[in-house]
């Protein structure tokens, strides 16, 4: 058997070109919906992501301002610079990406950003509403993850879900949502004793590792709808956390790397910028 190949690059285009659409009807009505994103440091992948974010924006036809601070920026400057944005009428979506530079302090830069202007959905009122089931930003990257589950037309509900990472900003979101769509969730992480044994359970497999290949076909249960979130480069390849031709011959769908998770993350991030500044209108 071979696996669907769920295509996020083609699902994101098509994303964007609605929100795309819809800009240009906020503009008619005077509403530019505006992104700021803020970088600090200078790690080159990054760079990368910020970029892309910020090119995104623009073909949406939204205002984008990258903010690059260096290297030693103290907490002070960093958050003076949220409150100045928190401020700006023209943003509505502010980003600071991570990581940030070891000696910040990240949940105190997230916990600066107004609510309200919280794209990423990282802030702990959103984090908190998500966990409560109200209605919430929803992280881009657990949000476009769920979208390309959506997409396959398979049932959540009643389904065995494992989610392989427990970081913040993917594998507890994702756990939440797909608790919210009927699963019974399972969140493996470094310390659990046979991933293997409990990935094998999952109808629904969604590995946030970053560490090329954990996930072997023999971790897979035949017919799985198998989400790789990794982002892993490898001999100046970029690669997933599935070893993508064992799995796939055992799944039933499977996100590429890249052009799976990636994509939609960027469309995500789009769509919740674009809902902050309707609600400005
Ligand atoms: N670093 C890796 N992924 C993300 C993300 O989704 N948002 C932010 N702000 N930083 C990230």
């Amino acid at each position: 058997m071979s696996a669907v190949r769920i295509d996020g690059k083609a699902m994101a285009l098509a994303i964007r070109e609605e929100i795309a659409a819809k800009v240009a009807g906020l503009k008619a009505r005077g509403v530019t919906p505006g992104l700021a994103v803020i970088l600090v440091g200078d790690d080159p992948a990054s760079e990368i992501y910020v970029r892309n974010k910020g090119i995104a924006c623009e073909k949406a036809g939204m205002h984008s301002e990258t903010i690059r601070l260096p290297q030693e920026t103290t907490q002070r400057q960093l958050e003076a610079e949220i409150d100045r944005l928190n401020r700006d009428p023209a943003i509505d979506g502010i980003l600071v990406q991570l990581p940030l530079p070891r000696h910040l302090d990240e949940r105190a830069a997230l916990s600066a950003i107004l609510p309200e202007k919280d794209v990423d959905g990282f802030h702990p009122v959103n984090a908190g509403r998500l966990l409560a089931g109200e209605p919430t930003v929803v992280p881009c990257t657990p949000k476009g993850a769920m979208r390309l589950i959506r997409s396959t037309g398979v049932e959540t509900d009643g389904k065995e879900a494992v989610v392989v990472g427990r970081s913040n900003i993917v594998g507890k979101p994702m756990a939440l949502l797909l608790l919210q769509a009927g699963c019974t969730v399972t969140v493996c992480h470094s310390r659990t004793r046979d991933l293997g044994a409990v990935t094998r359970r999952a109808d629904i497999l969604v590995s946030a590792v970053g560490k090329a290949g954990v996930i072997r076909g023999d971790m897979v249960k035949p017919g799985a709808v198998v989400i790789d979130v990794g982002i892993n480069r490898v001999e100046g390849k970029v690669t997933g956390d599935a070893a993508f031709d064992e799995v796939s011959e055992v799944a039933g769908w499977l996100t590429p790397v890249p052009g799976g998770v990636g994509p939609m993350t960027i469309a995500m991030l789009l769509e919740n910028t674009l809902e902050a500044a309707e609600k400005r209108l």
